[in-house]
């Protein structure tokens, strides 16, 4: 019999014995309620080898488009997915936690020496720790970079520089979301600074080894690969140039602008780098409830507590959330030819927003950057 016929089996035969709901009431009507809601608890801890079956059967049949919002459920392996990478130079910025931790480790698994690029050193060390105890022979170097501030990016392309000659994948991957208005070291919004900025100048510095390593390569194997999101599409004035901390928009509208230029980056990128070698994309990985959620979910107090709990069930994985950014990086499918394009799990071409087509609004963000940073010293 199928896990939800047992299923239906099992409610068919009413509640358990001595389950909460037959507990005394000592109080009023309103405990009858909540009595009703612990014995419903009670009953899915009961079966819940049955009930997860069911769930990840219901997650599995989604339509296509819908299931792959929610991550790459049992449609990519990395095992078979990832070439042999020996030989290969990775940089992953934010690979300390979330889905960069689990894309460090594929990179390692597969034989690339990969830099954490990382601003919290001792959740580095750890991560690195975790990856070496299941690849014991991973090449893993920590990076410290931390992208709100333009003088540590430039420190971190300088000390990579210095001891690498060769760079075949630069996975832009690093983020915050829904933080309080706080400007960076330099003056830019938090979300705009470290999401956008920061990956820019990174990019730049980075920009000369990449082009060295495509001419002494085969074909398609460097490529950039920039994190973004499907909240891209939030941004429904494109991009402010005139006020990129969008003072008066809510933390997620700033997050949704700042991801927004994420994926005009790669376009800009590819436009100007393909015939160089470079493969630059965009990607978003799905929903997974990862730390990035965490100052989302804490301003909203009890609620977000509340909500913690179905997120973290209802969504991918880390390890299925990082499945698209590792394919894009390291897929033969993929080829300059892609540059600039934007795919969702895993490795499917997506159209992003009006915005996100726009080739002059692409030219324009890259036209301010190199201002930006050109004002800055950069
Ligand atoms: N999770 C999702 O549902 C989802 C959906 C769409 C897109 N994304 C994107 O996926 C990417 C990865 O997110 P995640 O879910 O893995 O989040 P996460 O678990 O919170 O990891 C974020 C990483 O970014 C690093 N980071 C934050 N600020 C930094 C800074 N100033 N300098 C250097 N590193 C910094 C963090 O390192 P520290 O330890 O130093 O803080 C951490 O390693 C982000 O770009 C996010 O926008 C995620």
């Amino acid at each position: 019999m199928d896990a939800r016929r047992r299923l239906q089996t099992v409610v068919a035969a009413g509640p358990e014995p001595n389950t909460p709901s037959t507990w005394p009431v000592p109080w009023g009507a309103t405990t009858t309620l909540i009595q009703d809601y612990a014995a419903l608890v009670y009953r899915v801890c009961l079966h819940w080898p049955l009930f997860k079956e069911v769930l990840g059967n219901i997650s599995n049949n989604l339509p296509t488009n819908v299931s792959n919002m929610f991550g790459a459920k049992n449609i990519y392996n990395p095992e078979t997915g990832v070439p042999d990478l020996t030989g290969k130079v990775a940089i992953v910025t934010g690979g300390n936690a979330g889905l960069g931790k689990n894309s460090v480790l594929e990179f390692a698994r597969h034989g690339a020496k990969v830099y954490m690029a990382s601003r919290t050193e001792s959740r580095a060390r750890q991560a690195i720790e975790e990856v070496i105890a299941q690849v014991p022979n991973a090449q893993i170097e920590y990076l410290h970079l931390d992208l709100t501030s333009l003088e540590s990016i430039n420190q971190a392309a300088d000390e990579f520089i210095s001891k690498e000659s060769q760079l075949h994948i630069l996975l832009n991957n690093a983020g915050v979301m829904a933080m309080a208005s706080e400007l960076t070291k330099n003056g830019f919004d938090i979300q705009w600074g470290t999401n956008y900025i920061g990956h820019a100048l990174l990019t730049k510095l980075l920009l000369p080894t990449l082009i060295k390593t495509a001419q002494n390569s085969p074909k398609n194997s460097v490529r950039v690969v920039n994190v973004t999101s499907e909240a891209h599409r939030g941004s429904r004035l494109g991009i402010n140039f005139a006020d990129t901390a969008l003072a008066t928009s809510s933390k997620l509208s700033r997050y949704a602008h700042s991801k927004l230029a994420n994926l005009l980056h790669a376009k800009a990128l590819a436009k100007r780098y393909s015939e160089h070698g470079i493969t630059a994309v965009s990607c978003h990985p799905g929903v997974v409830f990862t730390d990035l959620y965490v100052p989302f979910t804490s301003s909203l107090g009890f609620l977000g507590s509340a909500i913690s709990w179905p997120l973290k069930w209802f969504t991918a994985s880390p390890k299925v959330g990082s499945y698209n950014q590792i394919a894009l990086c390291t897929s033969p499918q993929v080829t300059t030819e892609d540059g600039g394009s934007y795919y969702i799990p895993v490795l499917k071409k997506s159209s992003p927003s009006a915005y996100g087509q726009d080739d002059t609004l692409a030219d324009k963000l890259w036209e301010y950057t190199e201002q930006q940073l050109r004002d800055r010293g950069y």
